[in-house]
């Protein structure tokens, strides 16, 4: 089989590591780092005609869809008028990302446990309504904002800042056009997420990611700077009550409003006292959770695409390796604000060839064996092992490895699990023939 990924981050590159195992992957527009693993394509994944054609070119099976852009602007439609299948929603089923309020409503509509809210277009209206609330509040804007659209306001003075910031400047352009203001939720946050053919749901391992810049989750949101996987503290009674009362409900309710979704549904929930609760619905992988959900896949990626494809899933086992998996990420200097770029990074190619870790590229441009950092997030650094502490580890015995100049990364990725985390001296790290995990 032969597959299209679309993206070019490390969760793309942790997609096409997977795939790559039984298919030949070719990736649009990818980065110099996933050339052992991935064909890489010029083009623009926005470009619909331009991804039908290579896709055609290339006789791929599938195209699939990394990130949410291509999703929320309507690719699974757009292709499927040309025979092309797109593992991902339509633009409807991606709205549960693309549109806070859109979400929202579907939850309220379909039964599915999240924080109370309303909605508001006017800063007036948004004002009163804020002024009759207890803070803390959660102020969110509709449309996508790569993670950053999402101010938790203390008082009345933050609420008013956050509110004329997206309302009146535009500060998020379109996507904040409308703004959802919710109640603040309080616990730990888990991510789930779930193949679907739109027929059956069949859950990953649950995982959990950390999205503050700093140790202690202190400092602003970032796309993400570490996750694990699967996650002690969720056990399977909590695992079970989330796929009745929030996954499959979530089906029924794409089923029972004709909404077409094949593909991965995100659920990101916070385990709250009164039960897990929806904090935010995504239509593809998250990032950096991909990164670790899929080394714990034993059941091939290549088989779940064919599975969903031919809407067939209920009878493709969903089988989870043995052990753990932990992703620490590498930020240039200067992320999330305004990242430095263009430094040359080191250690890259000897940390392919080091045993039970993976080197996922993102921020990465230059030319193999020249490669330069070329954006925020430069690598997601994952460690494999028996135990969680292990997985720990072996990643940041990899974080070691990898070099640029200025790098950062939280040292608390993993948490309380992390503590007496092996060192880097135990795990002596060994090299591996190229293939060998
Ligand atoms: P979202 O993009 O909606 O997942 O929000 C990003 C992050 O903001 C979440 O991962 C939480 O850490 C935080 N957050 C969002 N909504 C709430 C809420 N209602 N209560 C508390 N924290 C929230
Ligand atoms: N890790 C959160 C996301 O992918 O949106």
């Amino acid at each position: 089989m032969s597959y299209l990924v679309l993206g070019n981050g490390a969760r793309e590159h942790a997609i096409c590591w997977a795939l790559s195992k039984n298919s030949d992957v070719h990736v649009m527009p990818g980065n110099p780092g996933m050339v052992l693993d991935a064909d890489i394509v010029p083009g623009n994944p926005i470009n619909f005609g331009e991804v039908a054609s290579v896709a055609k070119k290339l006789s791929c099976s599938a195209v699939f869809a990394g990130a949410e852009l291509p999703l929320v602007e309507g690719i699974a439609d757009a292709l499927a008028s040309e025979g092309i299948f797109v593992f991902g929603p339509s633009r409807k089923g991606a709205m549960l990302e693309g549109s806070k309020a859109f979400a929202k409503d579907f939850m309220k509509r379909n039964g599915i446990p999240c924080a109370d809210h309303q909605t508001f277009d006017n800063e007036k209206e948004a004002m009163d309504f804020v002024s009759k609330h207890p803070f803390p509040l959660v102020i969110k804007v509709d449309g996508l904002a790569s993670g950053k659209g999402v101010h938790i306001v203390e008082d009345l003075r933050e609420a008013e800042i956050a509110i004329k910031a997206i309302l009146s400047e535009k500060t998020y352009g379109e996507s904040g056009r409308v703004i959802v203001i919710e109640e603040f939720l309080v616990g730990k946050e888990l991510t789930v997420m779930a193949f679907t053919d739109g027929k059956v749901i069949k859950m990953l391992p649950p995982s959990r990611d950390h999205k503050r810049l700093e140790d202690g989750d202190k400092g602003p949101m970032t796309g993400g700077m570490g996750s694990y996987c699967p996650v002690p503290d969720a056990d399977p009674g909590l695992l079970e009550k989330i796929k009745t009362d929030i996954v499959e409900k979530t089906l029924a309710g794409l089923q029972k409003e004709s909404i077409d979704y094949k593909g991965v549904i995100y659920c990101g929930l916070m385990l709250t006292q009164q039960g897990p609760k929806v904090l935010e619905y995504n239509c593809r992988f998250g990032d950096p959770e991909a990164q670790v959900v899929l080394p714990m896949l034993q059941t091939p990626l290549s088989a779940v695409v064919e599975a969903v494809k031919e809407g067939e899933l209920e009878r493709l086992p969903i089988v989870a390796k043995k052990g753990f998996a932990a992703c620490v990420v590498l930020a240039s200097e200067g992320y999330p604000g305004k990242p430095v770029v263009g430094l040359p990074v080191g250690g890259f190619n000897k940390a392919q060839t080091i045993e039970n870790v993976l080197t996922f590229a993102a921020g990465i441009g230059g030319e193999p064996g020249k490669l330069l950092t070329s954006g925020g997030r430069v690598v997601s650094c994952v460690g494999l092992g028996n135990t969680l502490r292990m997985a720990l580890g072996r990643a940041y015995s990899l974080a070691g490895v990898v070099d640029f100049k200025g790098k950062q990364f939280r040292g608390d990725i993993g948490g309380r699990y992390a503590r007496g985390r092996t060192s880097i001296v135990d795990l002596r790290l060994k090299i591996r023939p190229r293939g060998g995990i």
